[in-house]
């Protein structure tokens, strides 16, 4: 075997001392530690291209088996809930839990803050996100009934293990979601959910961000079945879940259409998202992606906030993408692209709805699931538009100037 599987996780402040037939690790002080070495499931392969011409636009095509992944042996068709094996808490704990908050930085922050809204709606349990990057500079209060997901793809985010440290000083309970095992905010946090996004290589994130939103799903679904999420409504969450990966795949078949509209856009200087409600965590990601890449300025905005100031930077050389969730704000979606459009703005309308014909200059249609999980697949276009956008512009995608994949320092 080329490549090693054997590896050691060690601790702050811990020493490995290696010999030809054998290792030892200790503390500074020289106190033996006897770590026992894990074995890595990952093999080369998971890390080499594989006939794709980046990292990004592979890693966003492994989305269907990703989000397999993440479902697999997590749903319970009994009692239609999820099980999260990492997550410690009895039904008796998640009664006790009056707060969930998620804390992450980037496309982790957006994925918790799509997080806060799923376990908000599914178990009625008050919930936000915040960046772990300022957490620890506001002295933040910390209740012993809030159940904080610290989120992190790499696991070694500074921001974030800083802010689980602070937590854990302050006794907080700390849940992590990682995608990498073993990973310093695994460790940290002692219990969580596993992502199973598998390598993600490309700086961008797009199937840990997918991977993400799932497990939160399942979080508040698991939560939501403890309190008064029905039965009912337990099972549609359930077999939503289970669609994800047909549908995902369904919109990645349709990359040529996305890509199309992304090339009429790409020479856009400045670009607005909008979303309400569920989809105001899609918008943010989606300028969070167009704007890493493709270095195109892209602002996300609350489509209900539009009057109260941006619309005044609204014209044709803006272009506009809106999340239309085909919900009970429909109606209102509607009239946010008529208000664009009255002032010359171009519109790209991300939807599962059937909008009237005309209404948008593009549509980027997605397949319907539950309204709860819809954003989940509103996202994926995003990423292809992101993509064909950096692409068009000839950018360095997988690897775009001053950003790195895990930003370890401060
Ligand atoms: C995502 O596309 C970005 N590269 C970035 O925002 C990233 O999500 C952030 O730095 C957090 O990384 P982590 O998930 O590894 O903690």
């Amino acid at each position: 075997m080329r490549h090693t599987q054997q590896v050691v996780y060690l601790d702050d402040g811990e020493l490995a001392t290696v010999r030809a037939h054998e290792f030892y690790t200790s503390t500074l002080e020289a106190r033996r530690t006897d770590k026992v070495p894990t074995t890595v499931d990952l093999t080369s392969e998971d890390y080499e291209l594989g006939g794709y011409a980046d990292y990004m636009r592979k890693e966003i095509h492994e989305q269907p088996d990703a989000v397999r992944r993440a479902l697999l042996g997590r749903l319970d068709d009994r009692f239609a809930t999820a099980r999260l094996g990492g997550i410690e808490v009895t039904a008796r704990d998640v009664h006790s839990i009056r707060r969930v908050t998620f804390l992450g930085c980037g496309s982790a922050y957006y994925a918790g803050q799509m997080g806060a809204a799923l376990v908000e709606e599914l178990a009625r349990i008050p919930a936000d996100a915040e960046p772990a990057s300022e957490f620890r500079y506001r002295n933040p209060v910390v209740d012993p009934h809030t159940l904080f997901v610290a989120v992190s793809q790499s696991g070694e985010t500074a921001d974030t293990l800083a802010a689980v440290a602070e937590l854990k000083r302050k006794g907080g309970r700390v849940a992590g979601a990682v995608n990498v095992v073993g990973s310093s905010i695994g460790r940290a946090c002692g219990n969580g959910i596993f992502l199973h996004a598998g390598p993600e290589v490309a700086v961008a994130s797009t199937k840990a961000f997918t991977n993400m939103a799932v497990s939160f799903a399942m979080l508040g679904l698991l939560f939501g079945r403890v309190r008064d999420l029905s039965v009912a409504d337990g099972r549609r969450i359930v077999a939503g879940l289970r669609a994800l990966p047909g549908q995902i795949a369904e919109i990645l078949a349709g990359e040529e259409a996305i890509a199309e509209v992304a090339l009429r856009y790409a020479g856009a200087q400045h670009m607005f998202f909008l979303g309400r409600v569920r989809g105001w965590s899609v918008a943010r990601e989606g300028a969070q992606k167009l704007k890493e890449i493709s270095y195109v300025h892209a602002e996300a905005y609350q489509a209900s906030e539009l009057k109260h100031g941006p619309l005044a930077l609204i014209d044709q050389s803006m272009p506009t993408v809106t999340i239309v969730p085909g919900d009970e704000l429909l109606a209102k979606h509607v009239a946010t692209i008529e208000e664009v459009r009255a002032r010359g703005g171009p519109v790209v309308a991300v939807t599962n709805a059937d909008l009237p014909s005309g209404l948008a200059d593009a549509v980027i249609k997605v397949p319907c699931n539950e309204p709860e999980l819809n954003p989940i697949l509103l996202t994926v276009p995003l990423q292809l538009f992101a993509y064909h956008t950096a692409q068009k512009l000839g950018r360095d995608i997988d690897k775009p100037r001053n950003l790195a994949k895990s930003v370890t320092v401060e």
